[in-house]
């Protein structure tokens, strides 16, 4: 059959799976951007993709080994479709592309492309260069690589809802003795602020009502102003809060030592920034935190607090901890169990200590038994789910401004978010979505609210 020649070529289909953190979904989209603009779209099916990109996360082994199992179940896929199937290219982005691109290169015949987060600009004439050949990318590149990804088609940020992340920051300096991120991202680099402006923006005019800004350690934030001046965290928030249609503002991950006055005081003086902060401090004792290098000690993190509730006191705190850190003694991690209760966490997270190749904590002598870390796992997260049930429960009978996201899971339902992130289901018409309503809270379940929509007059927040 012949074709028409003036027809346009058929969109090639690129399928992203992204691991790990926030900062690897916003990279997937930000990916699928730069290929939107060659001809690719995406497709939630790997059955017809012209191409395969694993959008890949290093932090912890678990992480970085079910790349390798994922690469394995791809490359059976691809020969089962036989010789007369189309070429589906197979690549691998992300932090373990980073760490272990050659590794990847050597283990798996079947990539054709490996790809560093700080290259993903130059990724579609990678994926055109892997058509003949295998390509690896994990250079750290002098240009800045958000100014030559193009920005998303409206009608494309329009189809990824009104919640948005947007990356300002990224690397880190901190070199805690159990992370790869120094590794993987590299040094701490931040945005300007007239680009983190100019796409806040174009997510507003598209719809987008709340925007969470990203980086690994995101309140270390400087960006380089108009003027030449250095803009932190609080300023940009100010300055983000300016532009119409956007209601709300997150950021995430923050440090404790990157935690101003400034910043403090945006929590105080902004509405639009949400009253939910993901702190981390990873252990409550003071030997395993030097060892850690966090570079400070559980009693100045309390004290942070203090004056970050002083400014905001309805604040959510959120946080993540480390358990089995080498040496971790049982009284050390009773010392993380008591600050756990000092502080009262909304919600937190907690990972039992991997061993990451090339870290400082992988030298250390005194590592800790696996079944030791695991029963350490299981009492922290008795306690931290006691406490995030506890502040849930706390919301019963208050009336909350919940933006209204989308659709709920049974029909003529709607899911949205409280200020404090909590999921809320409401028994409400789907024509709400997009606006923030009072929502009084009613019940709680194992992750989310369920509330009903009353007059604004008694909102609470
Ligand atoms: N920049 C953030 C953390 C980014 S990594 C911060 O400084 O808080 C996200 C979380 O993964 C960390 O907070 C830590 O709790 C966990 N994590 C990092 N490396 C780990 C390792 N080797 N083993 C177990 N958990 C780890
Ligand atoms: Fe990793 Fe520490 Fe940097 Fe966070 S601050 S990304 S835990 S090295
Ligand atoms: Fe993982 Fe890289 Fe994020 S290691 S947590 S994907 S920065």
């Amino acid at each position: 059959m012949s074709e028409n020649p003036s027809s346009p070529a058929p969109a090639k289909k690129v399928f992203i799976k992204t691991y790990g953190c926030q900062m690897n979904v916003y990279d997937s989209d930000r990916m699928a951007d730069a290929l939107g603009a060659h001809g690719y779209v995406q497709t939630a099916e790997m059955d017809d993709a012209d191409l395969v990109l694993l959008n890949t996360c290093h932090i912890r082994e678990k992480a970085s080994e079910k790349v390798f199992s994922e690469l394995g179940r791809i490359r059976d896929f691809r020969d089962e479709r036989g010789p007369g199937a189309k070429k589906m290219l197979i690549g691998v982005t992300g932090c373990v592309a980073q760490a272990e691109g050659e590794e990847i290169m050597a283990r798996a015949p079947a990539v054709d492309l490996v790809v560093g987060p700080q290259s993903y600009h130059r990724l579609p004439s990678l994926v055109a260069k892997a058509r003949t050949a295998r390509v690896i990318d994990t250079e750290f590149p002098e240009e800045d690589k958000f100014a030559h990804l193009p920005a998303p088609k409206r009608d494309v940020t329009i189809s990824r809802g009104l919640t948005a992340f947007l990356t300002v920051q990224e690397g880190c300096d901190k070199f805690c003795s159990f992370c790869v991120v120094p590794y993987t991202r590299g040094a701490e680099v931040s945005r300007p602020v007239a680009q983190v402006l100019s796409e806040a923006r174009a997510l507003a005019d598209a719809g987008v009502r709340e925007i969470t800004l990203l980086g690994q350690n995101v309140n270390a934030y400087h960006g380089l102003g108009d003027n030449g001046e250095t803009v932190g965290l609080g300023a940009l928030c100010h300055r983000l809060a300016e532009i119409e249609g956007l209601a709300r503002i997150r950021y995430t991950t923050s440090h404790p030592r990157d935690m101003d006055d400034e910043l403090i005081a945006a929590h105080r003086d902004l509405p639009q920034l949400m009253p939910y902060l993901h702190l981390p401090i990873q252990s409550g004792s003071d030997a395993i935190l030097k060892a850690m290098n966090r570079k400070h000690t559980a009693a100045q993190y309390l004290e942070l607090i203090d004056r970050i509730r002083a400014a905001r006191p309805d604040i959510a705190l959120s946080g993540d901890f480390i358990v089995g850190f080498p040496g971790e003694t049982d009284a050390d991690f009773q010392a993380t169990l008591d600050i756990v209760k000092k502080v009262g966490y909304a919600s937190a997270f907690s990972f039992k200590y991997s061993t990451r190749p090339g870290t400082p904590g992988a030298e250390m002598v005194d590592q800790v038994p696996e079944a030791i870390k695991a029963e350490r796992l299981e009492v922290l997260q008795g306690e931290i789910t006691r406490q995030s049930q506890g502040f849930n429960s706390g919301c019963v009978g208050l009336t909350l401004p919940v933006l209204i996201e989308k659709p709920g899971r049974n029909p003529g339902q709607v899911a949205g978010r409280s200020p404090y992130l909590q999921a809320v289901h409401i028994e409400a018409d789907q024509n709400l979505i997009g606006q923030i309503l009072p929502v009084e809270i009613l019940a709680t379940g194992k992750n989310s609210l369920t509330g009903r929509i009353v007059t604004a007059d008694r909102i609470a927040v």
